[in-house]
C-alpha cells in the first residue's frame, strides 16, 4: 500500500477513535467510553493479571479484544504492520569494532546497519553519542563518517574508538538543533534513535541542504514537541498533544523486572495519593511534577510525607496511610486494566508519526521507504524510515 493512502486510512480510523485513546486512564474514575462501551468495561475488569501484562504491550492482541465489542477497529491492524526490512550480511568488522557497546546496543546497531544500504557517500551520523553505528557503517562500506555528537566527552571517546579501529571517522562536536553547517549537500545522513526534535530537524535540514539520503529511526517523538503536534506532512490532519505523542513510546518491552516492579509501585503509590487528595476535597486528577525515584524506596507512608508537603496537603496521619496505599493497589488494578484500550492504539500512533515524517520526504521528492529493523523484542523504537533522492 502506498505511504499516502496507508496515512489517509489510519488519519481517519484514529480520528475516529480519539476517546479510546486520548484519555489517560490515571485521570478518570472510570473512562468516560465506559459510557458508550459498558461490556467492554465489565470484561476488562475480568481479566487475569498476565492477560493484563500481555495485552498492555501487545497492541494487535488489545486491538483484537477491542474488536470483539467495536469490530471496526480490527481495520487499523494491517494499516500498523511494516515489512521488516531486508537485510544484507555485514563484512566481519574485526576485532576492535565493538568495544565499550552494550549488548542491546551492538546488536541494534549491527541491525540497523544490516537493514540500510549503502550510497558510497560520505555518511553523517545523526547525534551520534561515542559513534558505533557510525564506526561500524567505516568499516562495513569504507566510506568517510561524521559524527556529530553535542556531548565533548562522548566525542572524546569515540574519536578515541575511531582511532583503535583504523577508520575514517571524525567527530563533530556541535548542537544539532542550531548548527548550520550540518547535514551537508550530497551526504547520507543516517540517525539511530535521535530523540524528537533531533530528528525533525534533520529532516527538514537534510530536505532543503540537498542532502543525498537518509536512515532514520526515530525515537522520543514527544520530546522537543509544541503542546500540539504541528504536523509535517501536508495530508496530515489528527490533532494530537504531547501526552498523546508520549503514548506512541511508553512500551515496557525491554525494560528490567526491578523497573516493572518499581513502575508498578509508583503507580499504585501515586494513586493512593489521589485518592487522598480526593478525599481531601480535590474531586479532578491534578498533575504533579516526576516523583523521585528514592521516594519509591522507603515505605507508603513516606513517601506521603514528601508528597503532602510538595503539593501542600495535609500531612496523612499514618493510621490511615494503609488504608490510602490499599486504595491505590485498588485504582492501580482498574488502571492497568482500562489502559489496555489506550495502549492497543500506540503502535498505530507511532505509524502515523512515521508516516507524517515518510510523507514530508516524499513530498520533497524522496523516495521513501518505512518498515522495520529489528524485533521489537531488542528495540521497540524498531521502526526504519529510508529517504533516497
Ligand atoms: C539516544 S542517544 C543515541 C546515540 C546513538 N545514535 C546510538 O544509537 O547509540 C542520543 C544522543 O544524542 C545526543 N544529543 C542530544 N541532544 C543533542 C543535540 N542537541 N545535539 C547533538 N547531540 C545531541 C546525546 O548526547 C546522545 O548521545
Amino acid at each position: 500500500m502506498r505511504l499516502g493512502a496507508r496515512q489517509r486510512q489510519l488519519d481517519t480510523l484514529l480520528a475516529s477513535y480519539h476517546s479510546f485513546w486520548h484519555p489517560q486512564p490515571f485521570r478518570e474514575l472510570v473512562p468516560s467510553w465506559g459510557n458508550e462501551w459498558p461490556a467492554l468495561l465489565d470484561a476488562l475488569r475480568k481479566l487475569p493479571d498476565a492477560a493484563v501484562a500481555r495485552l498492555n504491550d501487545d497492541s494487535v492482541g488489545a486491538l483484537s479484544l477491542l474488536a470483539t465489542h467495536c469490530p471496526d477497529v480490527a481495520a487499523i491492524v494491517p494499516l500498523m504492520a511494516l515489512p521488516q526490512r531486508a537485510v544484507q550480511a555485514l563484512p566481519v568488522p574485526g576485532p576492535f569494532w565493538d568495544w565499550e557497546i552494550p549488548g542491546r546496543k551492538r546488536a541494534q546497531i549491527e541491525a540497523f546497519v544490516a537493514a540500510i544500504q549503502p550510497e558510497q557517500r560520505p555518511v553523517l551520523d545523526w547525534c551520534s553519542g561515542k559513534g558505533h553505528l557510525g564506526r561500524l557503517l567505516a568499516l562495513a562500506w569504507q566510506v568517510p563518517v561524521h559524527s556529530l555528537e553535542r556531548d565533548a566527552a562522548l566525542c572524546e571517546s569515540g574519536q578515541a574508538l575511531a582511532q583503535r579501529a583504523g577508520v575514517a571517522q571524525s567527530f563533530v562536536q556541535a548542537d544539532a538543533l542550531t548548527c548550520a553547517s550540518w547535514p551537508r549537500r550530497d551526504e547520507h545522513a543516517v540517525a539511530l534513535h535521535a530523540c524528537g526534535h533531533l530528528h525533525r530537524r534533520l529532516l527538514r535540514e537534510a530536505a532543503e541542504c540537498g542532502a543525498s539520503g537518509l536512515d532514520v529511526a526515530p525515537c522520543c517523538y514527544h520530546l522537543g514537541a509544541a503542546d500540539r503536534y504541528l504536523p509535517f506532512s501536508s495530508g496530515a490532519r489528527l490533532d494530537l498533544t504531547r501526552d498523546d505523542l508520549r503514548l506512541a513510546v511508553t512500551e515496557t518491552v525491554t525494560a528490567k523486572a526491578r523497573e516493572t516492579r518499581l513502575r508498578d509501585r509508583g503507580l499504585a503509590w501515586k494513586l493512593g495519593f489521589d485518592a487522598y487528595r480526593r478525599r481531601s476535597g480535590h474531586d479532578t486528577y491534578r498533575n504533579f511534577k516526576p516523583v523521585p525515584e528514592s521516594w519509591l524506596r522507603g515505605t507508603f507512608f513516606e513517601f506521603m510525607q514528601h508528597m503532602t508537603a510538595r503539593e501542600g496537603l495535609p500531612t496523612l496521619p499514618q493510621v490511615h496511610a494503609d488504608e490510602f496505599e490499599a486504595a491505590g493497589w485498588q485504582r492501580r488494578h482498574d488502571v492497568m486494566r482500562f489502559s489496555i484500550v489506550r495502549h492497543a492504539f500506540r503502535r498505530a500512533l507511532e505509524v502515523w508519526l512515521a508516516l507524517d515524517l515518510a510523507l514530508y520526504l516524499e513530498q520533497r521528492g524522496f523516495e521513501v521507504t518505512l518498515g522495520t529493523f529489528c524485533a521489537r523484542t531488542l528495540t521497540p523504537r524498531n521502526l526504519l524510515l529510508s529517504a533516497r533522492r
